[in-house]
């Protein structure tokens, strides 16, 4: 394991998630209260990248099929519940979803150093 800088304070606001990378891992760094949080920047439903989904109450929407994630624990809170934006009946949710169930996105522990924010990866 390495300790990697991912961002300085500065440029993590509370408002939106920064898209970061840590040994060629892509992230996503967000502020919550007082707690800076990281998360991979990969849904597990498809994998596809979460950094440009709506960030609302510490709360990733993966902008593809609207699974939510919880940014400073990885937690899965709402798996696959639309379409680009567009609600969906649960017929549909259950074919998008093929078959595959919740799953948190990995998370990792951010230390800060002064003005600097840091993962173990
Ligand atoms: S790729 Fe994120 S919910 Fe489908």
């Amino acid at each position: 394991m390495a300790k990697v800088k991912i961002a300085a304070t500065a440029d993590v606001s509370a408002d939106k998630v920064l898209k970061t990378s840590a040994n060629g891992q892509s992230l996503i760094v967000a502020k919550v209260g007082d707690k800076y949080c990281a998360i991979a920047n990969k849904c597990p439903h498809f994998g596809l990248p979460l950094a440009k989904g709506k960030f609302e109450n510490g709360v990733i929407t993966c902008p593809f099929h609207g699974s939510k994630f919880e940014v400073c624990t990885g937690k899965s809170t709402e798996w696959v519940d639309s379409f680009v934006g567009i609600p969906m009946p649960d017929f549909a949710k259950k074919a998008i979803a093929m078959g595959k169930a919740p799953t948190d996105v990995k998370s990792f522990t951010v230390s800060q150093e002064g003005s600097d924010l840091f993962v173990e990866v």
